[in-house]
């Protein structure tokens, strides 16, 4: 794993954003894997800001989401589909035809996850995936477990998960319970990984994934196994790594 430390958040969100659209600059029809959730908000923001000056052009990328919500409508405020548009495509030139995001409103956990596990891997799976990491070591929606997943799956969100996501949503019972996640295995096929972590509160978190035990009970240590991980994570989330 190479580690790189930012100063902060404003830091880490521009350094993030330098990888991707080297990225996109390299390749410019690539596959990103792309992440919900406060982290790579900034990134997000950097990346727009570039494509308005014309230094990153979206036009032919195309994208697949980590993970969404089972049951809410892609027109949900709080649906991931809905994040995804208002904080990164609707600010630049990338065609919404080629955006993907797990199809949360398709009640049939499996039919929906296969559906997407098909179209992942007919992509060809991503040139590059954009993780952030939960408190408790997830990526994507994969918590803490006593086996890695694989494919594209239904999950049950842990209650510190559920905590977490609590901030976003009016109150905690309004949290989904269940999810539909890319698995470990499919976000390990990614050929470039991008993990973005911010604050204090991931310090054990991005401890575990970086220096622990290769175990399912901190999902994101598998990452350790890949042969070309980044970390980008500001000097709080690195705290306990020194
Ligand atoms: P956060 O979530 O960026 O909102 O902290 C990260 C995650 O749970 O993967």
């Amino acid at each position: 794993m190479k580690i790189i430390k930012a100063k902060d958040y404003e830091d880490m969100s521009r350094k993030a954003a330098n990888i991707i659209s080297a990225q996109v600059i390299l390749k410019p029809d690539c596959v990103l894997g792309l992440a919900t959730g406060s982290t790579p908000i900034g990134a997000y923001k950097q990346l727009a800001a570039w494509y308005e000056k014309g230094d990153v052009d979206f036009a032919e990328v195309s994208t697949y989401n980590l993970d969404e919500y089972r049951g809410l409508s892609h027109d949900d405020p709080q649906s991931y589909h809905y994040f995804m548009r208002e904080n990164f495509f609707d600010h630049i030139n990338i065609d919404l035809n080629n955006t993907h995001v797990p199809d949360g409103s398709n009640p049939d956990a499996a039919a929906a996850c296969s559906e997407y596990d098909k179209i992942v891997a007919e992509a060809g799976y991503p040139d590059l995936q954009l993780l952030g990491i939960g408190n408790n070591g997830h990526i994507g929606f994969n918590e803490p477990d006593d086996h890695f997943s694989k494919g594209t799956h239904c999950v049950n969100l842990t209650e510190s998960t559920i905590q977490a996501n609590s901030r976003l949503f009016d109150s905690i019972d309004d949290v989904p319970r269940q999810a539909y996640t890319m698995g470990t295995q499919t976000i390990m096929y990614a050929r470039m990984i991008l993990v973005v972590a911010n604050g204090e509160a991931k310090a054990q978190a991005v401890h575990d994934m970086c220096y622990g035990p290769v175990t399912p009970k901190c999902p994101a240590s598998i990452l350790q196994l890949h042969t070309n991980c980044v970390v980008v994570a500001d000097e709080a989330a690195l705290s306990l790594c020194e």
